[in-house]
């Protein structure tokens, strides 16, 4: 296992995780994402600044040739956007050559808000498509540290989430859930130490940003949530195979870790993980970055009532319209700044009537009340389904799906 170490292959920019906000440069680290000057991220930058490629027409046609199965809307409207060696994935794929699914969540707070699922209805997507396994991590001991909260709150919400997370519609053959306080040891760890080994401290300074003052929780964290990038992580699932790709849909703050763990793998005699990298959901207030749990006024949650949804969009949700109905015939509404527009974007599924919203609303012949009315309905739908598949979610479905187990690799890898 202990190869010769190649030198370091993958770049790796700095975090600059200092004065964001005040000096007005656009930053994004796992922690912390704000916009530039004008507030919103700017992606080609980001695209360019971390070193990953853009998602191109041509990419996307390939999946839908390969899966025979249409791209989904996060990825025709550019929501994914940015890769890194999905095209070798695709190309072992092709070769009837196995892959796995890998993402996962921080448990952070009880209720689950509509950009959380944004991954993993996108997962879910690419499992199906695939027919693949997937492994989802649950990083209690992440949130533990950086949100200082009790080991047991952690672990509570760990199991809280996982809920959401399998109302998703995941595959029960196909997935593993874990949570690293489970989970971690075995195989697993020894990925950790291996890949801890790569790792100077002056790099991971570098590439997230920790200063002296930082506990040494922080430091030692990065390699947890690398490991599961490895298929010899999960044993009961992979046996010892190294040859087995790993694809991981995240977004795109999450890079850093990635970027740690490709610049690891040659040197452990493992493939690097591929990446499918999304934007940021959008706050309800307007695009300046992420949504905050603990800010009830700027995400829509997965347990809110149809009476919040409608209170939440139409007092909060940021509007592109005009500010009297003349001005706004007059001008019709700025699309790129308009919350409601954006969100449709993300959970309308018919292309025709988003382009028909569009024009009219672009236009100012769709009136801010009506797009708002047409979001609450399309949210409210998507929520009320959420909340009806998580009541199905019951303690020894959460067991089944976190119990480490073989899969069926037969059926899975022809
Ligand atoms: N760090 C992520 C978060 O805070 C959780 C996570 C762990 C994750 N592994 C992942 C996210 C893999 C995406 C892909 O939410």
């Amino acid at each position: 296992m202990a190869e010769p170490a190649p030198p370091a292959a993958e770049p790796q920019p700095a975090a600059s995780a200092e004065g964001g906000e005040e000096s007005g440069t656009q930053v994004v680290t796992p922690w912390e994402v704000s916009g530039g000057q004008e507030g919103g991220i700017d992606y080609d930058k980001l695209v360019e600044q971390f070193g990953c490629s853009k998602l191109d027409d041509a990419m996307i046609a390939r999946v839908e040739r390969l899966t025979g199965v249409k791209a989904h809307p996060f990825l025709r409207r550019g929501i994914f956007f940015a890769h890194r060696e999905l095209d070798q994935v695709l190309d072992a794929y092709e070769k009837g050559q196995p892959f796995y699914l890998y993402t996962g969540r921080g448990p952070s707070s009880e209720a689950l808000h509509m950009g959380h699922l944004i991954p993993f209805q996108f997962t879910k997507w690419l499992q199906d498509a695939f027919k693949v396994p997937l492994v989802i991590q649950l990083t209690d001991d992440e949130k533990c540290m950086w949100k200082n909260l009790p080991v047991e709150e952690t672990r509570r919400l760990a199991r809280a989430n996982c809920k959401d997370i399998i109302a998703c519609g995941f595959d029960p053959q196909r997935t593993f859930i874990f949570a690293d306080f489970d989970y971690v040891g075995g195989a697993f760890y020894q990925n950790v130490v291996r890949i801890a080994k790569c790792v100077t401290l002056n790099q991971v300074r570098g590439i997230f940003g920790f200063v002296g003052e930082d506990h040494i929780g922080k430091a030692a964290f990065p390699p947890v949530q690398a490991a599961p990038s490895f298929p010899t992580s999960f044993p009961h699932m992979f046996g010892d195979r190294v040859d087995i790709r790993c694809l991981i849909p995240c977004a795109i703050d999450q890079d850093p870790y990635f970027r740690m763990t490709r610049d690891a793998a040659p040197r452990l005699g493992y493939l690097k993980p591929a990446l499918i990298e999304s934007r940021f959901f959008p706050a309800l207030q307007g695009e300046s970055g992420k949504m905050s749990a603990s800010d009830p006024t700027s995400s829509i949650n997965v347990t809110d009532t149809p009476k919040d949804i409608k209170g939440k969009i139409n007092k909060y949700a940021f509007s592109g319209g005009g500010e009297t109905v003349e001005e706004h015939r007059d001008k019709g509404a700025n699309l790129a700044v308009d919350v409601p527009w954006k969100y449709l974007n993300f959970f309308l599924d018919d292309d025709e009537e988003l382009a028909r919203i569009g024009r009219e609303y672009g236009a100012g012949r769709m009136l801010t009340g009506e797009i708002k009315a047409k979001l609450v309905e399309v949210v409210t739908e998507i929520v009320e389904r959420h909340k009806a598949a998580r009541a199905l979610v019951t303690d020894d479905v959460v067991d089944a799906f976190m119990t480490p187990r073989p899969m069926p690799w037969g059926e899975l890898f022809g």
